[in-house]
Parts: C-alpha cells; sequence; structure tokens
C-alpha cells in the first residue's frame, strides 16, 4: 500500500441502515455492504467511510453509541466487521469507521454510572455542573446545543446537576479532560485500528475540547458558509486550542499502525481555523469542507469557493468537497432534479484538485424522498415536529426532517428498489421514483448520472493530474463559464464548465483532445470549443 494512499481518497460514505439488507429485516447491515462492495469497485471509489453501526439504542442512528467496541444487532456481530474490512481490503478498497469522540448514549453504562452519583466510579466521566441561582436550577452557562434552539445543558434529578449534551440530552457529552476517559476512548480507537480499519471519519470532532472555564459564549447572529443560522459564537465550545491539542494527541495513537491511517474532521468554522487542525504538525488529515453543501448552482459562486479553498489549503493541503451527505439536503434535489446540471456539479467535484466525498445514491441522481415530520423518525425532525409548521417545513431548501436523505439506496426496479425483500418494510419508504432510477437500469444506459461518474472516476485513475495535480483557475471566458487547467509533471488536463442556458464558445488553440464530454451537444474543433448548455467537458494536451 502506498504510504501517502490517502493524498488521492476518493471516498464514498455508506449509511449501513439503508444500504442493503442482507437478512431480511428491512434494516441495512454489515453483510449487506459487503456484499455490494463491487458497486463502488466499478464506481471507481477507492475508500469507504461507513456510519456508526456500533451498539447502540439508536436515538440518533448509531451516533448515539453505548459499546464503542461492539456491533449493534441489527447490523451484524464483530465478525462480519472484521469480513467488511478484509473483503474490501481484498477488493482494493480502503475503509474507514465513523468515530464519534464528543458524546456517548445515555444508555452508555459509563452514564449510567455516572449520573447514578456524584460519588460513582464514572462520576466525572461526563461534564457536569451546579446550576446558578439559590437552588441550582438556573443553567451554568449560555451553552447551546447543536440545534441552537435548546441550551446544550439538561438536568438530572439523581446527582440534581446539569450535564452537557451538546447535541441531543440523550447524548451526554464526556469530560475529555479526565485521563481515564482518554485512555479508555483511546482503547476504542485502538480496537479498530487492531482490527485493519484504515483510519476515521470524526463526528462533530470541532467540540470536544470546551473552556475549562466554562465562559458563556458571545451573543452574535450570523450565517455559517453552509447557511446553518447560529446566534452565538462558538468561542468557548468549538475549535478552542486545547481540541487542536486533542487532534494531535488522536494522530499519535494512530501513528503507531502501518501504512498511515487517516483522519478526517466534521469540524466548522472559516478556513483559517480549520486548517490549524491539519496544518505543519497537526492532528488531522482532513477536515470537511462544508460550503459546497448550500451551493447555489452558478460559475460566481463555485468560483469563489474554489479561490478560497485553493489560497486557503494550497498545496501540500488538500481541500475536500462535500455536497450532499446524511444530514443535510441531496444534491439532486437542489439541482432541481435536473440531470445536465448533476453532470456539470460531479464533472467539478470529481476533478477539483482534493478530496470528494460521495454520498450513498448520489452517483444515481436520488433526490430528497418528502416524509412529514408527523412520521419522521429522525430525532431532529422530532423536536421540531412541536413548532414548525409542516406548509414552512416542506419548503425550506435544507431538509429538517433527515430521514428524506436517508432513504434506502436503490439497487434495482423490484419492489422495495431492490434493498430488502419485496415483503418486508424497509425502515424508511423507498423514493417512488425507483423503477427509473436504481442501479441496475443506470447501469444499462450509456447517457446515465451512474456511467457518467464511472467514467469521470475510472479516467481520474488515468490522469495523475486530475488526482494529483496543481490546480489553476482560468481567467477571460465567457461570463458564465468556469474553467481550470490541472497539471502533473508533463501532463495538463483542462475542465470547462458551462452554467448557461446557450452555447458557448471558447478558443482552446491547437493539440487538445476530449476525454470527457457530458453532452453530445460539446464540440471540439481545430482550436474553437463549443459546449452544450449546462454541460462539461475536459480536454487533455495530445
Ligand atoms: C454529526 C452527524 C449527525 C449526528 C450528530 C450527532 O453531525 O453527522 O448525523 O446526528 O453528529 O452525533
Amino acid at each position: 500500500m502506498n504510504a501517502s494512499w490517502w493524498k488521492e481518497c476518493v471516498i464514498y460514505q455508506v449509511y449501513p441502515r439503508s444500504f442493503f439488507d442482507s437478512n431480511g429485516d428491512g434494516i441495512g447491515d454489515l453483510a449487506g455492504i459487503t456484499e455490494k462492495l463491487n458497486h463502488l469497485v466499478d464506481l471507481g471509489v477507492n475508500t469507504l467511510w461507513v456510519s456508526p453501526f456500533f451498539k447502540s439504542p439508536q436515538a440518533d442512528f448509531g451516533y448515539d453509541i453505548s459499546d464503542y467496541c461492539d456491533v449493534a444487532n441489527e447490523y451484524g456481530n464483530l465478525d462480519d466487521a472484521k469480513k467488511l474490512i478484509d473483503e474490501a481490503h481484498a477488493k482494493g478498497l480502503r475503509i474507514l469507521f465513523d468515530l464519534v469522540l464528543n458524546h456517548t448514549s445515555d444508555q452508555h453504562p459509563w452514564f449510567i454510572d455516572s449520573k447514578s452519583s456524584r460519588n460513582s466510579q464514572h462520576a466525572d466521566w461526563y461534564i457536569w455542573r451546579d446550576g446558578r441561582g439559590p437552588n441550582g436550577r438556573l443553567r451554568p452557562n449560555n451553552w447551546r446545543s447543536g440545534l441552537e434552539i435548546k441550551s446544550a445543558w439538561h438536568w438530572s434529578r439523581e446527582r440534581k446537576q446539569w450535564y452537557l449534551g451538546t447535541f441531543l440530552p440523550c447524548q451526554p457529552d464526556l469530560n475529555w479532560r479526565n485521563p481515564q476517559v482518554r485512555e479508555a476512548m483511546f482503547d476504542a480507537v485502538r480496537f479498530w485500528l487492531d482490527m485493519g480499519v484504515d483510519g476515521f471519519r470524526l463526528d462533530m470532532f470541532g467540540a470536544i475540547m470546551k473552556d475549562p472555564d466554562f465562559r458563556s459564549n458571545p451573543f452574535h447572529p450570523y450565517f455559517e458558509p453552509s447557511e446553518l443560522f447560529r446566534l452565538w459564537r462558538r468561542d468557548f465550545t468549538e475549535n478552542t486550542q486545547d481540541n487542536f491539542e486533542l487532534a494531535k494527541e488522536l494522530r499519535s495513537v494512530c501513528a503507531k499502525y502501518e501504512p498511515e491511517r487517516v483522519l478526517i474532521g466534521e469540524v466548522f468554522g472559516p478556513p483559517d481555523v480549520l486548517k490549524q487542525y491539519i496544518g505543519d504538525g497537526a492532528g488531522l488529515h482532513f477536515t470537511f469542507l462544508f460550503d459546497f453543501l448550500a451551493f447555489r448552482f452558478n460559475k460566481e459562486y463555485f468560483t469563489n469557493r474554489i479561490r478560497s479553498y485553493e489560497k486557503h489549503f494550497a498545496p501540500p493541503f488538500l481541500p475536500t468537497y462535500v455536497v450532499e451527505n446524511h444530514d443535510r439536503s441531496r444534491s439532486f434535489s437542489r439541482l432541481g432534479q435536473d440531470i445536465f446540471k448533476a453532470k456539470v456539479l460531479a464533472l467539478m467535484m470529481l476533478t477539483l484538485r482534493g478530496v470528494p466525498v460521495i454520498y450513498q445514491g448520489q452517483e444515481l441522481g436520488m433526490p430528497n424522498t418528502y416524509i412529514p415530520l408527523a412520521k419522521a423518525q429522525d430525532p431532529i425532525a422530532r423536536q421540531y415536529f412541536w413548532w414548525m409548521p409542516e406548509a414552512i417545513s416542506k419548503r425550506l431548501s435544507e431538509r429538517i426532517n433527515r430521514d428524506e436523505v436517508r432513504t434506502p439506496m436503490q439497487w434495482t426496479s423490484k419492489p422495495n428498489a431492490g434493498f430488502c425483500p419485496e415483503n418486508i418494510q424497509p425502515w424508511l419508504p423507498v423514493n417512488n421514483n425507483y423503477l427509473d432510477c436504481n442501479v441496475e437500469i443506470q447501469s444499462s444506459y450509456r447517457n446515465s448520472l451512474l456511467n457518467w461518474y464511472k467514467e469521470i472516476l475510472h479516467t481520474r485513475k488515468e490522469c495523475s493530474s486530475l488526482s494529483r495535480g496543481d490546480l489553476v483557475l482560468i481567467s477571460n471566458l465567457p461570463e458564465h463559464v468556469l474553467g481550470y487547467s490541472r497539471t502533473y509533471e508533463t501532463e495538463t488536463v483542462y475542465i470547462y464548465l458551462n452554467f448557461s442556458t446557450r452555447d458557448e464558445h471558447i478558443e482552446v488553440g491547437k493539440g487538445k483532445k476530449v476525454i470527457l464530454s457530458s453532452d453530445p451537444g460539446n464540440l471540439l474543433g481545430e482550436t474553437l470549443l463549443k459546449i452544450a448548455p449546462y454541460a462539461g467537458i475536459a480536454l487533455k494536451e495530445i
């Protein structure tokens, strides 16, 4: 295995509950992922990230863990996990698991013990505080939960104290200032590294180390680049100096393993802050960059972001590109379900310099599947259900009910889209577009989105400039055409993306050939290139 294999990662996110159900209970499982690994190989990705499948009461579908070193029954057992790792490796894939370090489930034995009394063995394993005011019933400070609308402090009747749960009340935050917690969690990390996993996606990593003095966050309404509205800055609860140190400590745990294991953090913040996680001698290999989750489909939007990423994450750093995931809207819906636009977006995200992260079903153009809040299984949606009128939630471009982006993967035209047996009800409804939108059918016609993804990813493998090259934005192009070149050693590839509704013409000079074209209307003459509306093309120097 190449030592810096991670520099050429193309990641595919599998949400196990919805990928493939191998045992007919309507819920995806680990053996199901193993069974479908060939889909990933055919697609041309090289790294797989599996969302949590550990023991959990599933209050947040696995992001609430009650045993870090075991598998939830519905997903299989430890042998299935080992088999998945081994089979992935046998097929030349790397595999990343999802580490939820910030919080456990409130059903974790550590928390059950911790909340039982202030003197229990695990009393100090979570973040407990006395309240303010005469009988301590005022919250210790103003820290908000991930959902912003509620406080992050939750009252425990047993201990008559507040505990911190930055996400949901059933996800109490661990006290990472306690060395016993660190050791126990690092043991869990080693457990999976010993089993052979190639690294981790780190859930809510930026939030782990809070201010030791518990200072309140400053009031400051703002929009995050990924367009989440916030009322308080998170100076004392996110990206603290101690958190950067923790990243290094985690890296040193992984550094004992060969070949190198990769760490990719879910962290939020401006580029100069995120960069500190991956700077010289820092802890992580990458952080997700989430701006593209809220993309506007136009040249200006993408050019600004690419320029900013190229500036802040210039080589040897690598930006990451994410347009959808298990928490946020499907990109195909953001694009008005327009396949031409989806092809442009795919060409862009898979040919930019950096690490693309594809979410299962993105390659088919799976859209959001509307599910009313009243029917939601997602705990976030259930929080909104009490006060958000359906008429409003329905119209939001961002999905409040994350079930809508987690519906079963569509494999075939059979009932239940081949995700589970016909007579079984899948845990979430299958989108009723599955007859046209599934792996089997899209493999069979040439111009499908799936085949376009395959074509780009296979070209990316063949052209070192696409997987390793530098990127330069091309200037003097028509108003709505975005262009950039990628160069590695003597090889250069040019990518042009037309964001307008009409043909565009560009003088590209002699000596080029087309290596990727999203539309038969694209034409390369001797020196003049015509690009069809909402189309993309890649040219290579002959
Ligand atoms: C992350 C996960 C999300 C989960 C949350 C709490 O943001 O992506 O699905 O609900 O953390 O663990």
